[in-house]
């Protein structure tokens, strides 16, 4: 017979390569604490229900709560002969307490066992990352409340379209993150359902008590079907989706502030603290923690991608592929949390060039919607005055001007309508103050969208 925990029908031992390819204690592991966890409410709920004697359950907890002590003092050694975490614990019980042990397992499977701890662990992860997120949205405010005035090109197809508040491209950043923060949020309901009690597949003859179970462990709700209840990853799916596009977002502003601490755009400058140097080349301050982010958000695509790919064609109820959902989930949560810490401190601590910024609006011709504007504003079509605007802009091209180097004589030849007001309204921050349509760039808008953020945040 073999010596596993399940050995009663076979008479051979797996092949060590068995051993080697199929357990996973070298990952679940981490699961251990929610393991025991579920372990006990799992007992003490058979007690409740009489299905285990007091006496039985009291050997059961004791037991229990010393490999939980031991495990938190780094003294409990697990094996790759045992599998899995779950029946590593029941190994080391059985060790300690005898065949008593064995009682545990009633009424319960590894499948609705392992769901437990599944969503267990991510119940207790996604506080942390909404906790994170909510951080930065704090950091993001505070920096748009000290640049609402701060002047910048605004950008389309990388053109210098219009100019733009930076404050106001950073309260972007604050609304995709309020967004990130929501789905998370809904992905806690998903994950604050219990499995256990679905036991194999079909549920148990034995007289649970589920709510029990769910009281005892800080579950909402239970599972509906015990068929979904063991085969059902939408909860952990929702988590790298979410974490796919919450990375989408940072890696979106690791781009942009990799640009603009360039030579060229100067805009931004990293601080020491979140910048690395070269090996070789003395003068180099390079961006590497906001590559890092843009580089690992393609890694947590990938382990986005691997659970989709796993799901995809997987019958009910549960099969061995499930147990492929784990690292990819541990993985995106090792990436993510110490991502968003980096990128706040680094986008804390960064130095605005704001003459830069403001500058490079200057000579750029991006207030030509302005003058179309302006011309449309008194009464001309608004496609004359964009046909209009379109000469004025090439005749600028070709004498190496700007829209407001011109004369007003000049001016009035292209549009008779055009007076000298027409001046201050060519000035970038003027043109950039009075955007002041809801949710525009406009001083007085962005000054109320951190204004409702702040109240966001409360
Ligand atoms: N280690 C397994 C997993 O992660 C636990 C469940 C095993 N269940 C089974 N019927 N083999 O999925």
């Amino acid at each position: 017979m073999s010596d596993r925990l399940w050995g009663g029908r076979f008479t051979e031992q797996p092949d060590e390569s068995v051993d080697d390819f199929g357990s996973s204690i070298s990952f679940d592991q981490l699961m251990a604490d929610e393991d025991i966890e579920g372990s006990l409410a799992h007992v003490k709920m058979l007690e409740k229900t009489d299905i285990l004697s007091s006496g039985d359950v009291k050997q059961i907890v004791a037991g229990l709560e010393g490999i939980q002590k031991d495990l938190h003092a780094g003294k409990v050694k697990f094996s790759k002969e045992n599998e899995d975490i779950h029946m590593n614990i029941e190994k080391i019980l059985t060790d300690r307490i005898g065949p008593v042990a064995g009682k545990l397992h009633t009424a319960r499977s590894r499948n609705d066992q392992v769901a437990t701890d599944f969503h267990l662990y991510l119940k207790r992860r996604l506080p942390k990352i909404i906790d994170e997120i909510t951080t930065l949205q704090k950091t993001l405010v505070k920096m748009a409340e000290e640049n609402v005035e701060t002047i910048m090109p605004g950008y389309t197809h990388l053109q210098h379209a219009q100019p733009i508040s930076y404050g106001h491209y950073l309260m972007a950043y604050y609304q995709m993150l309020k967004r990130d923060k929501e789905r998370f949020e809904f992905n806690e309901k998903h994950t604050d359902m219990l499995p256990l009690g679905a036991a194999a597949l079909a549920g148990t003859t034995f007289p649970i008590d589920r709510q029990y179970t769910a009281k005892e462990l800080g579950f909402d709700e239970v599972y509906a079907n015990s068929l979904d209840a063991v085969s059902d990853r939408d909860f952990a799916l929702e988590f790298l989706s979410n974490c796919s596009i919450l990375m989408m977002h940072l890696s979106r502003f690791c781009e942009e502030i990799s640009m603009w601490v360039s030579y060229e755009f100067q805009y931004l400058e990293i601080s020491d603290e979140y910048s690395t140097g070269s090996s070789i080349m003395p003068q180099k301050k390079n961006p590497d923690m906001a590559e890092l982010i843009r580089g690992k958000t393609g890694r947590v695509y990938g382990d986005l991608m691997g659970l989709l790919a796993t799901m995809k064609s997987l019958p009910l109820a549960y099969n061995k592929d499930l147990q492929e959902d784990k690292e990819g989930v541990f993985d995106a949560v090792k990436t993510v949390l110490p991502a968003l810490k980096v990128f706040n401190g680094m986008i804390a601590t960064l130095k605005v060039n704001k003459d830069k910024m403001r500058d490079s609006t200057k000579h750029d011709l991006s207030n030509a919607t302005e003058l179309a504007d302006y011309l449309a504003a008194k009464g001309v079509p608004f496609r004359q005055a964009h046909g209009i605007v379109g000469k004025l802009v090439l005749n600028c091209i070709q004498t190496h001007r700007d829209l407001q180097d011109m004369s007003l004589k000049e001016l009035q030849k292209a549009s008779p309508v055009i007076q000298n007001d027409v001046y201050r309204e060519l000035d970038p921050e003027v043109a950039v103050e009075r955007r002041n349509s809801e949710g525009g760039t406009g001083f007085k808008q962005v000054r109320a969208q951190i204004e409702r953020a702040k109240h966001e945040l409360k």
